[in-house]
């Protein structure tokens, strides 16, 4: 093992394109420009600013402190690190959120990141299966995630994609820090740079369209950036404002700790740690804000606009861009040097996001290298499949929910006050200043003890009070607004055929007047009665006696039972508790008959606490169940960790060759 112990970045720079190479990701270019320019436009940039001065740099600060620290104790995780912050028994539990919340992105990661380098083969050698519109390029990408026939048959090329990504993660990996992560970033962020330049060079000499010169440069860049100071106003883009600092500069997570414990004790972490964040936010609101959106005005204008903004971060890279590539001279040369950015961007970002893991079988577990590379490759490859195979069933969304909503909150807190209080202010201003290259301003002393995790805390209280309840609340219906959320806007990726419309308006279209009704309430003010899930529930099951059929087969045509009919006519007033559930469970049964039989759909609903008008529920709930396994998997692994090592995590000083 000393050998492992003795790993160290080759110098500054080394750390710092790692460090950058994880911050800049897909995030930068394509969940930022998405959620500014869905939040506000340029008034976006005041929460984020706020965001970004009071927890990213704070937290990039602590978490590089953190790091360095821990390392010198012969820590490489979050466990070891908080324990050496503070002796407490328990605190080492929660550190495991910073090994388990990298590895649940990193399943996901590592797919989304293998459909960058499928699309840069796609607009090198040709066409996107001849899409040229909207619709048939949204189609081709359904088609490529396995959610109809229409391109591509099955998974077969979205899977060899994704193992080849996943073998080149898994190789850079067990090169190991320097000549594995640092050799990438070296140069692969400086190729990132140059291709973002270039394609930000291209939007901006773009001429305008000469049916119409308002589809200018200009315009463009307004559409983005002039600001809308009447979103401020809006919690929730205050929210997506913190979320997307936390996201692009990857703390609050856990891989910075990682990153920053191969650091040696008289290294910097003040300059570092700043310069790590301004690079990341050079590439983000410099080159994310300059590349996507403008380009997508001149082509598309200001009417199609706004569906192109809402329409989400995938859609807006692999549906938007790669129209606007088939119009431009030279489209296949800047739509391969687009996903070829992006992959860049993605493999630094993901494997960050497993070294953790590696980390913590190597050097806390003391297992050999190679064994720690075997186990890494089976367990994540396991996890990794249902956000492929049932990708048209929530998995993926599910994932980043507990990761990047629940797991990265409660992380982010708990590590800034452990870092402010339980370390200490003093203590931990010292430590940071150990081989600083600059001080840091004394109005951060107050920050990270007071303002930092104040915010935390109001953040994490909202997340309990409104999206915690209904997400984890049990029972037969569980999560009304979302349910009625997603019959708004219809299922992911479905296209009504038989001359139904298309999807824009969502699925409540085609309810029934008072369902549609309801819908919109439940959506409104997130109050609702049985009234409202009676008129929801009888809407959907007669949408589903008609002959809709939607291409991602999530709904079939049905015929319900006489008796199911025959209730429906009955005045929904009168209608109980069990009168909905039990109508829930014929909805499903009706349209899942070869799935769900009625003993089962029972057990499913009372003891998994199934929602039954959702049927991706069963999904959702596997993902959900696969997660609890694999924490419980870590626990296991840090209780091995906290016996083996015992002298390690007893030391209370760093080792002798770590003091400053
Ligand atoms: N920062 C990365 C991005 O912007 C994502 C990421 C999050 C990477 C957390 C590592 C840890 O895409």
């Amino acid at each position: 093992m000393p050998d492992e112990t003795r790993e160290r970045w080759s110098g500054k720079l080394g750390i710092i394109m790692a460090v950058a190479g994880s911050a800049i990701g897909l995030g930068n270019f394509l969940r930022f420009p998405a959620k500014a320019a869905a939040n506000g436009g340029g008034a976006f940039m005041v929460p984020y600013l706020v965001a970004l001065l009071l927890f990213g740099i704070p937290l990039m600060w602590i978490e590089w402190t953190t790091g360095r620290y821990g390392g010198a104790f012969g820590h490489r995780t979050a466990p070891g690190m908080f324990h050496s912050l503070w002796r407490h028994p328990a605190i080492k539990y929660f550190g495991l959120i910073g090994i388990f919340g990298p590895i649940v992105v990193f399943i996901y990661y590592t797919y989304v990141e293998s459909w960058t380098l499928a699309y840069a083969f796609f607009s090198l050698f040709g066409e996107y299966g001849g899409a040229t519109d909207q619709a048939g390029m949204k189609g081709f990408l359904a088609s490529y995630q396995g959610l109809n026939n229409s391109h591509f048959n099955g998974l077969a090329v979205a899977y060899a994609f994704f193992l080849v990504t996943f073998l080149v993660n898994c190789w850079i990996l067990f090169r190991g820090i320097t000549k594995g992560i640092e050799w990438l970033c070296r140069w692969a962020m400086p190729v990132l740079f140059i291709l973002g330049i270039a394609l930000a060079v291209r939007v901006l000499t773009l001429p305008p369209d000469p049916a119409d010169s308002s589809r200018n440069v200009l315009n463009g860049l307004g559409y983005m950036w002039n600001p809308d100071f009447s979103a401020l106003k809006n919690p929730d883009v205050w929210l997506e404002a913190a979320g997307q600092i936390f996201f692009t500069l990857s703390v609050g997570f856990g891989v910075i700790l990682t990153y920053a414990s191969y650091l040696s004790r008289r290294d910097d972490v003040a300059l570092s740690g700043l310069t790590g964040a301004s690079t990341n936010e050079l590439a983000e609101v410099i080159l994310g804000g300059t590349i996507i959106i403008p380009a997508a005005f001149i082509f598309f204008g200001k009417a199609e606009m706004a569906g192109i903004a809402r329409s989400g971060t995938f859609d807006l890279g692999f549906v938007t861009m790669p129209l606007i590539f088939e119009r431009l001279p030279l489209g296949n040369v800047f739509g391969a040097a687009w996903f070829l950015l992006l992959f860049l961007a993605g493999i630094t970002s993901s494997i960050s996001l497993a070294q953790p893991a590696v980390a913590f079988l190597k050097d806390e577990l003391g297992i050999t290298k190679r064994k720690a590379a075997i186990l890494f490759i089976i367990i994540t490859f396991i996890l990794c499949q249902p956000a492929i195979f049932f990708y048209g069933n929530g998995v993926l969304g599910e994932l980043d929910f507990w990761a990047c909503n629940f797991c990265l909150v409660v992380f982010a807190t708990i590590e800034t006050i452990l870092f402010g209080w339980f370390f200490g202010i003093d203590r931990a201003w010292t430590e940071m200043h150990y081989g600083a290259d600059i001080r840091v301003p004394r109005l951060y002393r107050y920050v990270i003890r007071y303002v930092t995790p104040t915010f935390l805390l109001v953040i994490l209280a909202a997340w309990f009070l409104q999206t915690g309840p209904p997400t984890l609340r049990p029972g037969n219906i569980r999560d009304w607004p979302a349910l009625c959320a997603k019959l708004r806007h219809g299922p992911p990726a479905a296209e009504f055929v038989d001359g139904w419309p298309a999807p824009g308006p969502g699925l409540a279209r085609l309810l029934p007047r008072d369902a549609q009704v309801a819908v919109t309430e439940v959506r409104r003010d997130r109050a609702f009665g049985w009234e409202h899930k009676a008129a929801v529930l009888s809407g959907l099951n007669q949408l589903l006696e008609r002959s809709v059929l939607f291409e991602d087969g999530v709904f079939r045509r049905v015929s319900l039972p006489t008796n199911v009919q025959q209730f429906l006519k009955t005045d929904r007033g009168k209608w109980s508790k069990e009168d909905v559930q039990w109508l829930n469970r014929s909805l499903l049964q009706a349209a899942f008959p070869e799935h769900i039989g009625p003993r089962r759909a029972k057990i499913i609903e009372v003891l998994l606490m199934v929602d039954v008008a959702d049927p991706d529920r069963p999904y959702i709930l596997g993902t959900r169940i696969m997660l609890v396994v694999l924490f419980l998997g870590l626990y296991i692994g840090l209780q091995i960790a906290w016996r083996k090592r015992r002298d390690v995590w007893d030391r209370t000083e760093p080792p002798e060759e770590a003091q400053p």
